[in-house]
């Protein structure tokens, strides 16, 4: 485990998560595939950890202009449902890293469940000390997991020094578009683990300072809005399989804690963005 207790605080969150492979099966199963049946177009609906499903990952794709030819890397993996889309579209190889052991091992077995181990691989290692050496990639992506990784420049300083020179880094995060009062960024820390919440400006300052240049902002500010009202409901939806897997005191914390986190979505205050920059 991580010696940063930030860090450790998120791979417990990410190990108590409503989410998980096992219930990704669970709800594969529910539908009647077995598990001989089960093909990355089943897994697809049910294993996209961040806003918009597959259709966000199209978007990024189209946005990074990938090819078979890249080399991926998908910064903070999850359970690999954009890894695993990515090859399976695509053809590229695509490498997942992800800080959490119990992510990494989850997102190992989904991949081997839909035959694409061969293409698809996945490291258990910390985003601001990446097991990889210089120049590896050509293309780094990452959703919605930023907001966890404190000392952000770092996180930018490590995108730039695995990439080769022209390579590409696009990725979607939760965002400040004001001042974050201090209370809000403690219940953000308590509820969600966000270490660390950018601005587009914060972003535009670290990638200049690591030699990378910013090619596009699209803000998805409004359009995230809508979908964490939509995720909140689906995690209350959730409800009995969480209370029992987890207790009723883990469910009701996490409730208030997206509560919160929507709420500020709806004043404005949090919103989002996909960022494409490219390495000089
Ligand atoms: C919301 S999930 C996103 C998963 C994936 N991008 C997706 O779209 O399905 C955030 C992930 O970030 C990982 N993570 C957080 N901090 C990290 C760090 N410092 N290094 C590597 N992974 C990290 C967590 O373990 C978690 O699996």
């Amino acid at each position: 485990m991580n010696p940063d207790p930030r860090l450790q605080a998120v791979e417990h969150f990410y190990d108590f998560h409503p989410i998980s492979a096992q219930q990704i099966l669970a709800a594969v199963a529910a539908r009647g595939v077995t598990p001989q049946e089960i093909t990355e177009e089943v897994l697809q609906h049910h294993d996209q950890d961040h806003y918009g499903g597959t259709a966000a990952v199209d978007r990024l794709m189209a946005q990074a202009g990938v090819q078979a030819q890249d080399e991926v890397l998908d910064v903070c993996s999850g359970m690999g449902g954009p890894a695993r889309y990515l090859a399976w579209k695509t053809g590229c190889r695509v490498t997942g890293l992800d800080l959490t052991r119990s992510r990494v091992q989850g997102a190992t077995e989904l991949t081997a469940v839909a035959g694409l181990s061969d293409r698809v691989q996945f490291v258990e290692g910390n985003a601001l000390a990446m097991p990889f050496k210089a120049a590896s990639f050509t293309l780094a992506i990452g959703q919605e997991a930023f907001a966890h990784i404190p000392h952000k420049a770092q996180l930018v300083s490590e995108c730039a020094r695995v990439l080769r020179p022209g390579g590409r880094l696009v990725f979607s995060d939760i965002l400040r578009r004001q001042t974050l009062p201090q209370e809000d960024a403690r219940r953000l820390f308590d509820g969600m683990r966000f270490s660390e919440i950018a601005s587009v400006d914060d972003y535009a300052g670290w990638l200049q300072t690591h030699g990378m240049r910013m090619v596009h902002v699209l803000d998805l500010s409004e359009e995230w809005t809508r979908i964490l009202r939509e995720r909140h409901a689906m995690y209350q939806s959730l409800q009995a399989q969480t209370v029992e897997r987890l207790g009723r005191e883990h469910y009701e914390r996490y409730d208030q804690a997206y509560a919160h986190f929507v709420g500020l979505y709806q004043v404005g205050v949090l919103g989002g963005a996909l960022i494409h920059a490219e390495r000089l």
